[in-house]
């Protein structure tokens, strides 16, 4: 009987060692697949199992409040350059500003960006996101010279301020705030692209975009998910409607009609779009601008209400604005320059959100850094995540303060390490546009309204970055403002 389970305990610490050699042979086996990786110097790390690697932990990490301890794990031991393995393939994580910096300005020179292939279908192959070299760089200036500043103060804030108006005007008692700020940014982003005012168009085109844009979070296997396939239908849906339209707008255009905007700039230049290649180039942008803006609108609203001092230096700031105006109701460029602290606000709630916690590139040839090489065809990771919530860059860097803008008292050093919208040739072209959508956002909503939050609610950070019930509040419109 003794004997017996020896053996069997044998055989199983046999199978388990044999089981054990094989992942670790196989982890080797990638490690080494090429005998160049053997001379190639990389960043320490560890690849986790095989597949699979330190994804499971990875994942697990982010679905809670604090995915903090998943990096700072592998900084404690093995420096802020390291090697894992997550989402399929070998990754070297960057949590060094410099290097962060380094890999952004290297842009299409040593390296690239790239996304999946399930990605690339939803976006489509036209996308800004997926372009690279002259032509890149060409749509990343025309995009730029559609959202720059003089552009929104001239022509896009007024839309903004009346669309934001609008939807507020119909809260009553309970919000879901993270609902009411997408549609607010679908709605801001067709109007931008297209000219079109809410209305049934528009929603509908945004129940078929909700579709497209789930697709894009269904990680593993996403041939054989229905989300994916539904989102694909989604996406066709999505891409017939703006096909009719941009037709349309293409006869006007070739009759000597021109409307001031992002489509009229494409019709209207000598590019000689096809209409696949607009409708692509639209898909992209109002994927770009959809959740960003509205989770930052909602996230803002979540910090300012757990830092009640905060909101209070807030609200005194937009009552002094709106008194001091003749027509206290609109906004406009010279009261949208004169909110210092609400610009603290937004970059302090960037930093802390981190709606995009970094970004993926991958090595174009082999790259040597900080004493190791990252090789050929490898994928790194440069995360602004883990940078913001540094403490050697920020003062209690894991906290919401919003008076560390100020002075910069809380801000150690900041050029180059506060990265929110990338940076390089990629630098999102929509950052003002998103600071300005923000901005606007809170005026209206702190000088009209007080609130509660319904419900407690958290925050995860996969897939993206959100609150898992979509912040509910109570609202209650405050004295001395009308309902229009
Ligand atoms: C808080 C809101 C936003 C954040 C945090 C954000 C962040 C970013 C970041 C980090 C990138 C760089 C991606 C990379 O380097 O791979 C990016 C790219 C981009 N963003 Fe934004 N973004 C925001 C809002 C917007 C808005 C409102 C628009 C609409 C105009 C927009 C359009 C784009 C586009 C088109 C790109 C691709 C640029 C390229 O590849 O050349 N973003 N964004
Ligand atoms: C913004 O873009 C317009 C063209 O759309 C250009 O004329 C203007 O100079 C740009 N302004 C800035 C501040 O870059
Ligand atoms: C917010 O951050 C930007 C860098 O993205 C910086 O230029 C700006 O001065 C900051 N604003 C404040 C109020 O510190
Ligand atoms: C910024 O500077 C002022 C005056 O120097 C000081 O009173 C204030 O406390 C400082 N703010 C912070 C957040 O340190």
């Amino acid at each position: 009987m003794q004997y017996t389970t020896t053996e069997g305990g044998l055989s199983m610490t046999v199978s388990v060692y044999l089981l054990c050699s094989i992942f670790v042979s196989s982890v080797f086996y990638i490690l080494l697949r090429s005998s160049r990786c053997r001379r190639l110097r990389l960043p320490p790390g560890n690849l986790g199992l095989p597949l699979v690697g330190e994804t499971l932990q990875l994942i697990s990490a982010y679905k809670t409040e604090n995915p903090e301890p998943f990096i700072d794990e592998r900084v404690n031991r093995f420096g802020t350059l390291f090697t894992t393995h997550v989402f399929g393939e070998p990754t070297v994580f960057s949590v060094d500003p410099e290097t962060n910096r380094f890999i952004l300005q290297n842009e299409g020179k040593l390296f690239d960006c790239s996304y999946p292939g399930s990605i690339s279908n939803l976006l489509g192959k036209h996308s800004l996101l997926l372009m690279k070299g002259n032509l890149h760089k060409r749509m990343h200036s025309l995009t730029m010279s559609f959202a720059n500043s003089s552009i929104i103060r001239d022509h896009l804030l007024v839309d903004i301020d009346r669309l934001i108006r609008l939807n507020l005007e119909s809260w009553s008692d309970r919000v879901f705030l993270m609902e009411e700020a997408k549609k607010i940014t679908f709605e801001l982003t067709v109007k931008q692209l297209m000219s079109f005012d809410p209305g049934e168009w528009t929603e509908s085109l945004r129940k078929e975009y909700v579709l497209v844009i789930e697709g894009f979070f269904t990680v593993p296997l996403p041939l054989f998910s229905t989300t994916y396939r539904r989102a694909i239908k989604a996406r066709t849906k999505v891409a017939e409607a703006l096909s009719l339209i941009v037709r349309q707008r293409r006869k006007e255009s070739e009759a000597g009609e021109r409307k001031n905007d992002m489509l009229g700039a494409l019709l209207a230049g000598d590019d000689g779009f096809s209409d696949e290649q607009i409708v692509d180039f639209l898909v992209a942008l109002l994927v770009a601008g959809y959740e960003t803006t509205s989770t930052i609108m909602t996230l803002a609203v979540k910090f300012l209400t757990e830092t009640p001092l905060a909101l209070t230096q807030l609200k005194e700031e937009h009552e002094e604005i709106r008194a001091k105006k003749s027509e206290p109701e609109t906004l406009g460029w010279s009261d949208y320059k004169s909110m210092p602290f609400t610009q603290c606000v937004v970059n302090e709630t960037l930093r802390v959100a981190n709606i995009i916690s970094g970004v993926f590139r991958r090595a174009m040839i082999d790259i040597p850094i900080k004493g190791y090489t990252i090789p050929k065809g490898w994928r790194v990771f440069a995360s602004f995540r883990a940078v913001h919530l540094n403490h050697d860059h920020f003062k209690d860097a894991r906290t919401f303060n919003p008076w560390r803008w100020q002075n910069n008292s809380g801000t150690i050093s900041t050029a180059n390490v506060f990265t929110p919208f990338g940076g390089g040739t990629r630098l999102c072209p929509g950052y003002e546009l998103a600071r300005v959508e923000l901005s606007v956002f809170l005026h209206h909503l702190v000088t009209r309204f007080s609130w509660v939050p319904a419900e407690e609610d958290k925050l995860v950070f996969f897939p993206t970055t959100r609150t898992q019930k979509r912040y509910p509040i109570n609202v209650q419109r405050r004295y001395g403002s009308q309902a229009m």
